[in-house]
């Protein structure tokens, strides 16, 4: 069983006084398995947070098929496995962190004194011990993440779904979540999150689905994605004369007193390797540049 599937998702927003129909979802299809982090990554606008609405039962969908757990969206059974982070958390200001907690808790019935233990034990994962009775009016914006986190995990439930849980968060802010978020996943926690923050994703995440205007244009696990992508080859070589580089035509850059070639495909890089070795160059280090998940990002949504 996945721990989330999504067949051929599709919905439409009407305008107002319902003249048009934005098709904002063409047809999603994503599966998440247990245990994994699952990102989900794309530009404004292509959709993220409408998919994690549909997921959540929030909105209704055209057509398709959405199971969470094993569980259809939008039933009792399927959400009580889930926590949720907003996009855009808005709690009340005057609760301090460990009487919001507190009050999710009990949403979900949670017993008093497995709740009171419950709270201590997030507030600590979170790293908001000793800021337990500040307001949350003076939290900063890591502190607002963080104390929504805690909320969303109040029920222990086995699945995390996060919306852009990085956004706003300055470099620390952004390393403290990433290990929250790992040690979640050493508990046997199944994450799924968004963003458009790339080098997050990279750090740390199993599968990515790319996501460009309501449809998914590339799934898969990171490792395949990454490593199966060369780049270019960087060809690093010396002792041929700039003027006779220039007279040739060749597109060098210079670094370190040495002269790079950089060849896209295996073809090339021969061509390029023949003319250095005719013209009594020496080949100082040939090297395969892998694609970053930010080369292919930028690679799909191009097309
Ligand atoms: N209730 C709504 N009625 C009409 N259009 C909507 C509604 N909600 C979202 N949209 C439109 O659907 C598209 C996708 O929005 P969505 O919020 O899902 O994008 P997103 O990928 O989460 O973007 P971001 O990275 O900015 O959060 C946008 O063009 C948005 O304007
Ligand atoms: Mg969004």
């Amino acid at each position: 069983m996945k721990a989330l599937d999504i067949l051929n998702l599709k919905k439409t927003f009407l305008s107002n006084f319902l003249i048009h129909k934005y098709r904002i979802l063409n047809g999603i299809d994503l599966s998440v398995e247990k245990g994994e982090i699952y990102g989900f990554l794309g530009p404004n606008g292509a959709g993220k947070t409408t998919t994690i609405k549909c997921v959540l039962g929030l909105i209704s969908f055209d057509s398709g098929e959405i199971s969470i757990m094993g569980h259809p969206a939008g039933t009792t059974a399927g959400r009580r496995t889930l926590g949720f982070l907003p996009e855009h958390p808005y709690f009340y200001d005057y609760l301090n962190a460990e009487e919001l907690i507190t009050f999710s808790g009990r949403l979900f019935n949670i017993p008093r004194k497995q709740l009171k233990a419950r709270t201590k034990e997030l507030i600590e994962l979170v790293g908001l011990k000793n800021k337990e009775n500040l307001k949350l009016k003076k939290f900063s914006k890591g502190m607002v993440q963080r104390v929504g986190l805690a909320q969303a995990l109040v029920h222990d439930p086995d699945f995390l779904i996060l919306d852009e849980p990085f956004s706003g968060l300055d470099p620390i802010g952004r390393k403290e979540l990433r290990d929250i978020i790992l040690s979640l996943k050493e508990q046997g926690k199944t994450i799924f999150f968004s963003s458009h923050i790339l080098q997050d994703m990279e750090m740390m995440v199993d599968k990515v689905g790319i996501i460009l205007d309501g449809k998914i244009i590339k799934e898969g696990k990171l490792n395949q994605l990454i490593s199966h992508s060369v780049h270019y080859n960087e060809i690093i070589f010396s002792r041929i004369d700039k003027k006779q580089l220039i007279e040739d035509n060749i597109a060098f850059q210079e670094r370190d007193g040495n002269f790079i070639l950089k060849s896209e495909s295996s073809e090339e890089t021969n061509r390029d390797i023949e003319y250095i070795i005719r013209n009594k160059g020496s080949i100082i280090s040939v090297i395969p540049v892998k694609m970053t998940l930010e080369d292919i990002f930028l690679k799909e949504i191009k097309r």
